[in-house]
């Protein structure tokens, strides 16, 4: 086969919903996207097309969101160069390739998705729309036109990956062996709590740090942290267990020993907890601080974004086109072959 002796490949991306990753997607999925562009060839999306499945009004700012997410993947040592970063809506032909998947899946199937009952009860809609249904497919459309084999997302996509292997494997069991079945993968923390304390640190939940703040406000937002509410004074034994603080010394703090201290004295009631809040700013602002001069650098040079964006696109294209040929060779669609030689007339 002619893909035997290619790296294996990743394609993951994010929809465009807001102009700011935060440290909960960090270490859900955006360090493992860093550490792995080395040994995959990396694809990663901005997926815009997911976007309007959902987003009906405040489309304009939908463009500014995407040069700002572009810029947080630069900022953290996404590297243009080993990964392909494109524009969703910009490779029309994975529609093409969602439509022949959309034939391989049931209605009920589709609708069994766990995130869709989700969206339709937090957005307060009567029913999902065509496009919502299909959200899933299209995913698996993104992967497949690269066929990518692994995909680092957060933890909520499990169950769309799912569904992707089955489409994979309902294609090349009914036409011809063409793409691989990926695995997902969720980094070390799937799920980083709010500052709050809430479960999951989200935007829309104005519980997030993120990985654009400043000293002055990362330091405001540690010090508003929720920690153990039973301690009520330094002197009582805190929970460490479960414990948004140090939940983030664990992930952000590169000084373990102290980490490993400041808990031990917690425990023993020992330590107050302005220390431990004071330490994880300063642990917080280390981490942070080389994201934010790369960001500086990045979004000081005019035009690169746009460039990168232009260039990944024209490259993911080229995959899509290639595949997808494959794939209609393999259902025998084979009754035009010359569909390049059709042009837009002007
Ligand atoms: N659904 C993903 C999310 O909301 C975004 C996405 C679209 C994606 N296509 C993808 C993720 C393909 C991984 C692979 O996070």
């Amino acid at each position: 086969m002619r893909d035997s002796h290619r790296r294996k490949r990743i394609l993951t991306g994010d929809r465009p919903t807001s102009d700011a990753f935060h440290l909960g997607n960090y270490v859900g999925t955006l360090a493992n996207r860093v550490r792995l562009q080395d040994e995959y060839e990396t694809f990663l999306l901005l997926a815009d097309l997911h976007l309007l499945t959902t987003r009906t009004s405040d489309l304009e700012e939908v463009g500014h969101n995407i040069h700002e997410l572009v810029l947080d993947y630069l900022s953290v040592g996404i590297d243009h160069e080993k990964t392909t970063i494109y524009l969703q809506s910009l490779v029309p032909e994975v529609l093409e390739l969602a439509w022949i998947f959309m034939s391989l899946v049931s209605v009920p199937r589709a609708q069994r998705i766990p995130t869709l009952k989700e969206v339709v009860r937090d957005l307060k809609l009567d029913t999902a729309s065509m496009a919502l249904l299909s959200y899933p497919v299209l995913q698996a459309a993104d992967i497949l036109m690269v066929k990518g084999n692994l995909v680092p997302v957060g933890k909520d996509q499990l169950s769309h990956i799912e569904l992707t292997r089955e489409i994979a494997r309902r294609f090349n069991d009914t036409f011809a062996p063409v793409f691989p079945a990926p695995e997902g993968l969720v980094g070390n923390v799937p799920t980083l709590p709010g500052t709050d304390g809430k479960a999951k640190m989200g935007k829309s939940l104005g519980n997030a740090i993120f990985l654009r703040d400043d000293a002055e406000t990362v330091k405001r937002k540690v010090m508003s942290m929720y920690t153990d509410p039973k301690r009520i004074r330094a002197d009582i034994p805190g929970r460490v267990q479960g414990n948004p603080v140090f939940i983030y010394h664990d992930a952000f703090n590169d000084d373990k020993a102290e980490v490993e201290d400041l808990k031990a004295r917690y425990h023993k009631g020992k330590v107050g907890d302005v220390e431990v809040k004071q330490k994880l700013i300063a642990g917080l602002n280390r981490f942070l601080e080389p994201i934010r001069e790369r960001r500086a650098r990045f979004a000081a040079e005019k035009g690169l974004v746009e460039e990168i964006l232009s260039r990944g696109t024209a490259r993911a294209r080229q995959e899509c086109l290639q595949t997808l040929s494959e794939a209609r060779d393999a259902m025998g669609l084979t009754y035009f072959r010359d569909r390049e030689a059709i042009q837009v007339l002007k």
